[in-house]
């Protein structure tokens, strides 16, 4: 079983997919922290992010490693844990830049498809209802009003200790939305054969519950 879940930053997509997966019993993959690994090591090792023979040959030097720990998902980049540094704000202001790639996007939609093909998956991210997983059994597109996801990205920083500014956090997250909306290569699109939910005045369990009924109807 493929199912596919897009949408914006803050949409709730990652507690909503990793709630379903586990409800279902099947691998969860946050493609979004898989680009969030490659750019904390373009970061490390001061890579020119606007040099695309040098993002390329990152990307396929690369181990990126999703394991389910059962308390949670672990990102591993070449064998060493980076879950929480994947988070930080530098890493999030720079993964779009990275994202953009067309190369560096044919590498990861490389390694997505190989995980998916071996596993029945919960997949989310930007492009994996039309580009990754394009024959997905159930496809979901979450969004969420900007005001909504902004205050949900500022929590999620304050609880890992930053200080938020949530004005700055706003514009961050539309020059985001931006840019991963209207690069050439997997952009974030809604399909028509996408379900759309709007998380704004709803709470993420709701839409959990929303998509396992769709699911679990066929
Ligand atoms: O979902 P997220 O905020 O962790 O995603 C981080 C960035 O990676 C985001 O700017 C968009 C990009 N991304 C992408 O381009 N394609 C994906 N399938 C997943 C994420």
């Amino acid at each position: 079983m493929k199912i596919a879940i897009d949408g914006p930053a803050g949409a709730g997509k990652s507690t909503v997919a990793r709630r379903v997966a586990r409800e279902l019993g099947i691998l969860y993959i946050d493609t979004g922290a898989m680009y969030r690994a490659l750019t904390w090591k373009a970061l490390q090792l001061k890579i020119n992010l606007s040099a695309p023979e040098e993002l390329h040959q990152l990307a396929a030097d690369t181990v990126i490693d999703i394991r389910d720990h059962g308390d949670g998902t672990r990102i591993y980049c070449d064998g060493r844990e980076v879950t929480t540094e994947i988070r930080s704000p530098e890493v999030s202001r720079m993964v779009s830049v990275l994202a953009a790639d067309d190369k560096v996007r044919e590498v990861m939609v490389e390694k997505q498809r190989a995980i998916a093909s071996r596993n029945d998956v919960v997949m989310d991210g930007r492009d994996i209802t039309h580009c990754v997983l394009p024959d997905a059994e159930y496809k979901f597109y979450l969004t969420a009003s900007l005001d909504v996801r902004t205050r949900r990205r500022g929590q999620e920083l304050e609880n890992q200790g930053y200080e938020v500014d949530l004005e700055q956090l706003k514009r961050e997250i539309m020059e985001r939305d931006q840019l991963d909306m209207s690069r050439k290569v997997g952009p974030l699109k809604i399909t028509p054969d996408a379900v759309v939910i709007d998380t704004s005045d709803i709470d993420c369990e709701s839409a959990v519950q929303y998509v396992l009924d769709i699911v679990r109807e066929g």
